[in-house]
């Protein structure tokens, strides 16, 4: 607790003095031609011919009134009523891409391994560390690492227009950002993902395995590679592995980030699906999850929906036991909870804060830390 307090009060100091420097360079800086439209239309520089119709722009799509028709629809929840109004919705600008993320299109089969990490537009702090940590782009084991972050645009309307230029300079920088123009919130998370798939239909077809992630969990990147090296097929075969979640259904409580109300579906039950903090999936199964999400109706919990796009393709995902994204409980009590030895072990663990992705990742790579007994989870199914 002390620790998330000290944590918590410099991170509050630190946004405020780069706030402030932020606001100078945004006077000082500043010119008619940069909102956002225009940044827009400047950086969809892609080439025509590669490029699908999912990835032009087009004109803004409508909302639906006739759900206010639905019974009780007036009682929902702001954002459940955004869902349903606005669910049809499946075409937007790409603002920012990243054309050559993978090399040309017919080469993209030399990428091993594409980090496809979602980030909302103000997690800076995230994306910094995990460009230097876990994230970094790079050659291990012989194979090809690529990262790219899923962004849509800041959904406070006050922050669109600098997070927009934050993501623009970041992306300048890095190469690694993709920005779609819809509204970053958890209800749109599966709008992103289906936006993703597409993506990757156009820019990266090739590739062998995607790491598709949100950007506060703890990947151990080296033991991924490892485990898929180890996977028969080299990403021409299905799999999907994660932390499995069976036999839940819809939560009805209003209260909860979960609510699902029976004007959403009136489905008792999941699929079998992944915790959607991090999974892995083959390029053959991101293939097939794209072409029966074309054929499906968005449902506002990404991990969820990929579940029902799998169960429509006849795919079944499964569970992997190095990946924790519910809460990661330590083996022994004789361990530190933050004890490298543990995630040394382990492929992925939800919920890190920047830096403890730094200490974790830098502890993780000492050559004079002196673990126990492996437990060895990273490489069984
Ligand atoms: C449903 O909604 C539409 C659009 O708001 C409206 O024109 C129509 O009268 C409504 N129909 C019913 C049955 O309430
Ligand atoms: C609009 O909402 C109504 C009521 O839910 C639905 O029947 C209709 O199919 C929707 N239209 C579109 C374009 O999604
Ligand atoms: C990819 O396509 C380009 C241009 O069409 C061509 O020059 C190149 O040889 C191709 N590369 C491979 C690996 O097929
Ligand atoms: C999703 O994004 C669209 C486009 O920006 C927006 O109109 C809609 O309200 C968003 N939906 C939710 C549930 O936030």
């Amino acid at each position: 607790m002390v620790r998330g307090w000290r944590y918590k009060v410099e991170a509050v100091i630190l946004s405020l003095l780069g706030f402030t420097g932020f606001l100078f360079l945004l006077q000082t800086n500043d010119s008619p031609n940069v909102h956002p439209p225009k940044e827009a239309s400047e950086n969809t520089a892609w080439t025509p011919a590669t490029a699908t119709e999912t990835l032009r722009p087009i004109a803004e799509c409508r909302a639906n009134a006739s759900v206010a028709n639905v019974s009780g629809f007036a009682e929902l929840p702001d954002h459940i009523k955004n869902f349903l109004r606005y669910k049809h919705c499946r075409t937007f600008p790409l603002l920012l891409d990243v054309p050559d993320k993978c090399g040309p299109p017919n080469s993209s089969h030399l990428v091993f391994l594409l980090l496809a990490i979602k980030s909302s537009p103000g997690n800076y702090e995230r994306r910094e560390i995990i460009r230097k940590t876990w994230g970094e782009e790079r050659t291990f084991e012989g194979v090809c690492i690529r990262r790219v972050f899923l962004s849509g645009v800041a959904s406070n309307p006050r922050e669109t227009r600098k997070l927009n230029r934050l993501l623009r300079l970041e992306a300048e920088e890095h190469r690694d950002v993709l920005q779609w123009g819809f509204q970053d919130s958890f209800f749109n998370l599966t709008l992103k993902q289906a936006l993703f798939h597409a993506w990757m239909e156009a820019r990266c077809p090739g590739v062998r395995f995607i790491f598709n992630g949100d950007d506060d969990v703890f990947a151990n990147t080296d033991n991924i590679v490892r485990y898929l090296l180890s996977v028969p097929g080299a990403g021409d075969r299905h799999l999907f592995v994660g932390q499995l979640i069976t036999n839940v259904g819809p939560i009805r409580e209003k209260w909860s980030k979960y609510y699902v109300p029976e004007q959403v579906t009136a489905s008792k039950s999941y699929p079998p699906y992944c915790g959607g903090g991090g999974l892995l999936m083959s390029g053959y199964t991101s293939h097939a999850i794209y072409k029966e999400s074309l054929g499906l109706e968005l449902f506002p919990i990404d991990d969820v929906y990929l579940g029902m796009c799998l169960q429509k393709a006849g795919l079944a995902p499964a569970s992997h036991m190095g990946i924790r994204t519910v809460g990661v409980r330590v083996p022994s009590s004789k361990l530190e909870p933050f004890d490298p030895c543990y995630y040394k072990e382990l492929l992925l663990v939800h919920r890190f804060v920047p830096y403890e992705m730094l200490v974790m990742w830098r502890d993780i790579h000492r050559p004079d830390l002196v673990c126990g007994k492996k437990t060895a989870v990273y490489g069984s199914l």
